[in-house]
């Protein structure tokens, strides 16, 4: 990590032997100005992680160069400490509404200035952290309505196509509400998985569990997807039969959305002409086994669990929307359910989704 930059302004030059004499030993780098301009100019070019401003200086003093800080919004958070021989309460109160954050009389003890010194950097950090945090969070949400506009443009052009059409009783304009629908449904579960994280999030998901037939689930997903694997010339393959008793407690629409993103993933990482299989399974604990296996591009080992991070798009593929939710969205409601989802490789190529959900 690199070393903590801290300025010292002072017009005596012997004083900033004497701060870099107690200072030594420490893991900073110290640099120099002779004036609050000087100080001003520096910060300019390389704003400090703190200042050490003496208050009494000739021309621009201590109490306007920390005014003229705190008024910057570039330098406001960046901590000043007021060095001054004086003493009267008065002048410690002019320091400090002038937005000093700290204050150190003269003459200044060695480890009285390094734990404040310490003690202001934690802030400082912690306040950097933050804001990269927004500066992150602000770039997610310009992501999402950015995700977000893409389905709705798809319904509204092909909704403004149909209003141009003559008679609505043909292949073409059915065409279009297929593909209206088809963005509406994308939009839709863009909206569920965003709303489901956030519930899961903050703790205040209510899973409403009923008796979910497994077997007639994935059927009814699989077949779902037909249309759009068609596209690509994929083949949706089932490993299991419909009389076969998967049932489990579950919560019916989550478990879907689940198996959706799944099965969406698969079709949009594989190749055209390429087999997609779904298998369920019963484990020995009562516990049912659904994979999702796909012979397309695979997931580089270090990627794998990262990618059930929220956000996390693993190896970026040209042309292919990724957002990075979908899996996030999974691991999510299979833990929430008890369970849990990994991916392995398949053999000699591709991924295989595995979930484990509890009986
Ligand atoms: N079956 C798969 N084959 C290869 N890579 C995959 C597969 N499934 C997921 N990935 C990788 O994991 C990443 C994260 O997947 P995830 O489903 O979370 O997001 P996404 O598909 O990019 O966007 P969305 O939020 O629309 O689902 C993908 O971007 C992709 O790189
Ligand atoms: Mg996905």
């Amino acid at each position: 990590m690199k070393a903590p930059s801290i300025l010292i302004v002072d017009d005596e030059p012997d004083n900033f032997d004497v701060i870099e004499t107690l200072l030594n030993e420490g893991d900073w780098d110290l640099y120099y100005a002779a004036n609050g301009r000087e100080g001003i100019a520096f910060l300019e070019i390389l704003p400090p992680d703190l200042v050490l401003l003496d208050v009494m200086m000739p021309g621009m003093d201590g109490i306007e160069v920390c005014q003229t800080i705190k008024a910057n919004v570039r330098w406001q958070a960046i901590p000043v400490i007021a060095i001054t021989a004086l003493t009267a309460k008065e002048d410690l109160a002019r320091c400090l509404a002038a937005g000093a954050d700290d204050f150190i009389s003269k003459p200044v003890n060695r480890y009285e200035l390094r734990a404040r010194i310490q003690s202001l950097l934690r802030i400082k950090y912690q306040y950097d952290r933050l804001q990269t945090l927004f500066g992150l969070r602000e770039d997610m949400v310009k992501m999402i309505v950015h995700d977000l506009r893409n389905p709705l443009t798809g319904v509204l052009a092909n909704l403004e196509l149909l209003d141009t059409m003559k008679s609505l009783n043909t292949d073409l304009a059915w065409g279009l509400i297929d593909r209206a629908h088809s963005s509406a449904q994308m939009l839709q579960g863009l909206i569920d998985d965003l709303l489901t994280i956030s519930s899961i999030e903050s703790g205040k998901i209510r899973l409403n569990r009923t008796e979910v037939d497994l077997c007639a689930l994935i059927h009814a997903v699989l077949g779902n997807f037909e249309a759009i694997a068609a596209q690509k010339n994929q083949v949706l393959v089932s490993h299991f039969s419909l009389d076969s008793e998967y049932k489990i407690s579950g919560d019916f629409t989550t478990i879907r959305r689940l198996l959706d993103n799944l099965l969406s993933n698969a079709i949009k990482f594989s190749p055209n002409n390429s087999e997609i299989v779904v298998n369920v399974e019963w484990l020995e604990a009562g516990n049912s086994k659904i994979q999702v296996i796909d012979s397309g591009a695979g997931i580089p080992e270090a990627l794998q669990q990262k990618i059930f991070e929220k956000y996390e798009v693993g190896t970026p593929m040209p042309d292919i929307s990724q957002i990075g939710l979908g899996l996030a969205f999974c691991k999510m409601v299979a833990e929430a359910h008890g369970g849990n989802i990994c991916v392995k490789n398949n053999q000699p190529r591709g991924s295989i989704f595995e979930l484990t959900l509890p009986a």
